[in-house]
């Protein structure tokens, strides 16, 4: 059983990962063999984006579980699960999807090892195609939304490379674009780490999309000018009462859009709302490497001596989020009724 896209490969003993630090100028493969090669690149970057980081934990579990030689396997793969859960505190797709590999394990204890390992491997591919037909489903709902001739502001990469394919806001935009609306896109750099610049133009030229980098302190003035019709960001986590973590700008983004009437979607699977959480002020927000902000493409760009901080998400309050587009349907305010109704089965409406 294999899964191939451009973003991860399972070849049945190994998990191949885009090496998305090298992007967009080389394209090179990272081969994990255990798990806690896999907890490294998702710590280190070499695959990043919550439905991705969640997908590749799932592996790294399946990995984690062909490593079990001899002893107690429960407390074994509790470990493993460990080892992945402590890489990336905020996307939440990261816990939920090693949650889901656990209860499968917990579920088939008293089967023999082979046969257990050959359900695991069974549940991370379907979640791998889950996301894929999630994502599709996200952007035939968003799709709706966005009128012909638009011109779409993105923030971070929330893109095929930030899910197993085909991506949240990027397949909003996608699937725009292939039901034959015109669509252009400005992609915010996203500084300090440039998954917008690096990432989202990659991706969006390798598919002929319409395609301007814009450092993020423009997004303001392009707004003010006219030239933005809509916002659509991803998520990493979203509160049960629709405020939503996602990469550090995308709060200043939500401001400027409030500011100028503009709406501002969020994209994002069912997957990535915590039940558990209540306001977006209980979301565990990641602090990244100092050398992030100190360093911009190898070079040193901050006088030494001087102090920075690297926080890698912030949250935005749901008032300034106009609607969340998932794979079930466009949840529109009153959020904390309609997410409740969303993850209850109920229908939301699609306006
Ligand atoms: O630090 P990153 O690159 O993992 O952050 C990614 C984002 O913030 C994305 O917008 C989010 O994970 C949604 S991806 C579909």
């Amino acid at each position: 059983m294999i899964l191939r896209t451009m973003t991860m490969e399972w070849t049945g003993d190994a998990l191949k990962l885009l090496d998305q630090r090298k992007l967009p100028f080389f394209e090179e493969y990272v081969m994990c063999r255990t798990h806690v090669e896999v907890a490294r690149a998702i710590k280190d970057m070499v695959v990043r984006g919550a439905p991705a980081i969640g997908v590749a934990a799932a592996f790294g579990y399946v990995l984690g579980l062909r490593e079990f030689a001899s002893g107690d396997l429960q407390e074994w793969m509790k470990k493993v699960k460990e080892n992945l859960a402590n890489t990336r505190p905020t996307a939440v797709n990261l816990f939920w999807a090693l949650d889901r590999m656990e209860r499968t394990l917990l579920g088939n204890l008293g089967k023999g090892r082979e046969e257990i390992l050959e359900i695991l491997e069974g549940e991370a591919l379907r979640m791998a195609r889950e996301d894929i037909e999630v994502n599709k489903a996200i952007g035939r709902n968003g799709a709706a939304l966005l009128k012909d001739g638009w011109t779409i502001l993105t923030h971070c990469n929330a893109g095929a490379l930030a899910t197993v394919d085909y991506g949240t806001a990027l397949g909003v935009i996608r699937a725009a674009v292939e039901s034959g609306k015109r669509i252009r896109v400005f992609a915010d750099e996203t500084r300090p780490y440039l998954q917008g610049a690096r990432l989202t133009a990659w991706e969006l030229l390798k598919d002929g999309i319409d395609v301007t980098v814009i450092t993020d302190n423009m997004a303001g003035w392009l707004m003010k000018k006219g030239l933005i019709n809509a916002v659509i960001v991803g998520a990493d986590r979203i509160a049960m009462n629709g405020d939503v973590a996602n990469k550090i700008g995308t709060y200043t983004v939500a401001v400027l859009a409030k500011k100028h009437g503009i709406p501002f979607f969020v994209a994002a699977p069912t997957s990535t709302i915590d039940p558990k959480i209540r306001s977006g002020y209980e979301i565990p927000i990641e602090e990244r490497s100092q050398d992030e902000v100190l360093f911009c493409g190898g070079n040193r760009v901050v006088p030494h001596g001087v102090k920075v901080v690297n926080p890698a998400f912030d949250v935005t309050e749901k008032d300034l989020v106009t609607a969340i587009i998932t794979e079930k349907g466009v949840i529109w305010p009153p959020f904390e009724e309609n997410i409740r109704r969303i993850l209850e089965g109920e229908p939301v409406g699609i306006r």
